[in-house]
């Protein structure tokens, strides 16, 4: 069995060029296959609203919906450095309710960091929450929880001016205290600009080659969500084409009385029945 990663590891990784991995997970038998396929780091993602729950997107996510998967993610890789992701309203109202929810999610999930969305406007909660002696990654480029703001779910810094206010971004993430920042859907000639600046490692999503690791949606690379499939996925299986094989399958044998079969059953113990039979007369 490997050893958890702590974040010193994931800093070693950066600075010898070792690329980490990791993917989202929201449940108990998926962490397990995680663990198990030797991923750096599982986040339990707040895309749980729509790999889940069926939202649109991700506003509708609840702190406690977060801690329960987390705790089932927990259980599945008791051995993988976990990040819990922090939902819409639950860092943005004010610093004291960012650290407390923050703590919720070691105390009850024991995660090892929480990821929230933001750049230089959620520094002082990134501070804080560091202060209060919790990991955290920051999360800029595109931010679903704020896609209102940026006009849709859409790449950023493709313009001059968009990706300087995302350089800074990370550069203020980096010195409010974050152990590492994830960039997504924002080009590769931007990352290199910011993985080469900052210190901490910068992992991405939809952000290219150069960076310090890949992260991808779970149900993504299973083929498994429908909806939508964002350019930057790479599906590693069909499961929704194979569930519903399978699905269908079950349907027709037992409406055609081919399942179950006799060794899916359960016989009465030898000379019962008679006994029952004996005593249903009586
Ligand atoms: O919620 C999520 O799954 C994310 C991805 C962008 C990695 O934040």
């Amino acid at each position: 069995m490997e050893k958890k990663l702590n974040r010193f590891d994931l800093q070693n990784m950066k600075d010898s060029g070792k690329k980490a991995v990791w993917i989202t997970a929201y449940d108990y038998w998926t962490a397990q296959f995680a663990e198990k396929a030797g991923m750096d780091m599982i986040l339990v993602g707040d895309s749980l609203g729509m790999c889940i729950y069926g939202y649109e997107g991700t506003i509708p996510v609840t702190m406690d919906q977060c801690i329960y998967h987390s705790e089932a993610v927990r259980r599945g890789a008791p051995n993988t450095f976990i990040i819990g992701d922090m939902p819409f309203l639950s860092y943005q109202v004010n610093i004291d309710e960012a650290v407390r929810n923050a703590g919720r999610f070691f105390k009850e999930a024991r995660v090892d960091a929480i990821k929230l969305e933001g750049g230089q406007r959620v520094c002082p909660q990134i501070k804080a929450i560091s202060d209060g002696g919790m990991l955290v990654m920051g999360h800029i480029g595109l931010t679903p929880q704020s896609s209102g703001q940026l006009g849709g779910f859409k790449a950023q810094g493709r313009t001059a001016e968009s990706a300087i206010g995302l350089i800074e971004d990370a550069r203020a993430v980096q010195s409010a205290g974050a152990f590492s920042l994830l960039v997504e859907a924002v080009p590769p000639e931007v990352c290199k600009i910011i993985r080469d600046d900052l210190t901490i490692p910068v992992y991405g999503i939809g952000a290219g080659v150069e960076v310090d690791g890949q992260v991808l949606i779970v149900s993504d690379i299973l083929g498994i969500f429908q909806a939508f499939t964002p350019k930057f996925v790479k599906k590693y299986a069909n499961l929704a084409e194979e569930t519903l094989k399978a699905m269908e399958a079950y349907v027709e044998d037992v409406r055609a009385g081919k399942f179950p079969e006799v060794q899916h059953t359960y016989n009465m113990l030898e000379g019962e029945l008679p006994k029952l039979k004996v005593a249903l007369k009586k």
